[in-house]
């Protein structure tokens, strides 16, 4: 697949483009990004992002923050204050992994940045990888998650000893703004279909509810095709044939399971991007894989998923030139073959895999 293709998909998650080139660039147009480099790996990615950053030139100020959960007097799950500022200034973040330790009593911490900054649509564009071969060649679709609501509302109680009630919040505002979402970004990206990923004949109230907002938007953009299939038959079909779909949105569970299968089309998810996107432009890009305690700090990690989120997060805020420069450089190092880290099929180090796109971006100058 060439990397056009991809930058298709991610060209923007929302809204009008102006191209800046480094060239017609003035001090102040020097963006505050916040850093949330995360843990396990998160930090050695992190940094690997900002030497590639720093070599293409990028006019962009890191501004780091460590994301914990603190529980605040109330007794409320918060994240700590700094990162909220950072983030509530800055408007756009980029993130590292973030554990989630079993039993210490917190939320999950991307639910809690999620909710924190209602952050209310998750975007992941599959796309495949030239030179990278798994099973699937020439996938190229997006999953349009809600974020907020679904079974993940966190709404559970014990009913009697031993019986358990966790409830499924859909709401008519949240259908309807996803829904809006999934067909403005069809739009802006020249996407030509939007699928709704449902179960109504089963919950017929909730995804009932979901579905119809999503035929009602559907009804006002007459320009992007519409259709509707059951949620296991998305599955079945994904796997036979993903060139069938183009953007699929869905409720939160759905999509949690459904980007996973995704991505696991185009090589997993050290090579998948992602974005979580809320109103008035603040944004959050980040990998989408885990904090791989396994090979922390050993230099082992694939830096890709993260950089190819910066990559997207640079289109967002119109940074077209770099992110195509950047995103050159990546596809062609994964093309070539000769450094690749271990999970690409490889034996290089993320340093050494680092450097080899660095080198690639220089060339491009
Ligand atoms: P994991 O994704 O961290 O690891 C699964 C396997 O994939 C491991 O063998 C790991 O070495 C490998 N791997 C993951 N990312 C890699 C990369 N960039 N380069 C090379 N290999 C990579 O999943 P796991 O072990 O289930 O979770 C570990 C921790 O991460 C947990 O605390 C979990 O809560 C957290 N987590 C955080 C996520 C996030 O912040 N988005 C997502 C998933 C898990």
């Amino acid at each position: 697949m060439a990397a056009g293709l991809w930058q298709k998909t991610v060209s923007r998650v929302m809204g009008a483009v102006k191209s800046r080139s480094p060239g017609s660039r003035t001090l102040s147009d020097v963006r505050t990004v916040t850093l949330i480099p995360g843990d396990g790996i998160g930090p050695e990615i992190s940094q690997a992002i900002m030497k590639i950053f720093d070599v293409a030139e990028v006019p962009i100020r890191w501004e780091e923050r460590t994301v914990t959960a603190i529980q605040a007097l109330s007794g409320k799950w918060i994240i700590p204050p700094e990162a909220k500022e950072s983030m509530d200034a800055n408007k756009i973040g980029l993130k590292g992994p973030l554990k989630t330790p079993i039993a210490a009593g917190h939320p999950s911490m991307n639910l809690l940045l999620r909710k924190t900054f209602d952050l209310y649509a998750n975007v992941r564009p599959c796309v495949s990888i030239d030179g990278f071969k798994t099973p699937y060649s020439g996938v190229d679709l997006v999953t349009i998650r809600e974020n907020t609501e679904g079974e993940y509302s966190g709404i559970e109680h014990v009913i009697v000893d031993g019986v358990v009630q966790s409830i499924k919040l859909i709401t008519e505002d949240a259908s309807r703004r996803i829904a809006e979402f999934a067909f403005e970004y069809s739009r802006n990206n020249k996407r030509s279909m939007v699928t709704a990923v449902h179960k109504a004949n089963i919950m017929r109230m909730s995804d009932g509810l979901f579905l119809r907002k999503c035929r009602e938007v559907a009804e006002n953009c007459k320009d992007i095709k519409f259709t509707e299939m059951y949620l296991d038959t998305v599955c079945l079909n994904m796997v036979q044939d993903p060139s069938q779909f183009d953007v699929l949105v869905m409720p939160n569970l759905y999509g949690d399971i459904l980007s996973d299968l995704c991505a696991g089309l185009i090589g997993g998810l050290g090579v998948t991007p992602s974005g979580n996107v809320g109103a008035n432009g603040v944004a959050i890009f980040e990998s989408v894989h885990g904090t791989a305690p396994d090979i922390a700090g050993m230099d082992l990690a694939n830096p890709t998923a993260l950089l190819l989120s910066a990559v997207m997060m640079l289109r967002h805020i119109e940074l077209h030139s770099y992110a195509k420069k950047i995103e050159t450089a990546c596809f062609e190092t994964i093309k070539d073959g000769k450094v690749l880290t271990k999970d690409l099929g490889g034996n290089s180090k993320c340093s050494e895999f680092t450097n080899e796109i660095c080198r690639r971006v220089r060339d491009q100058d």
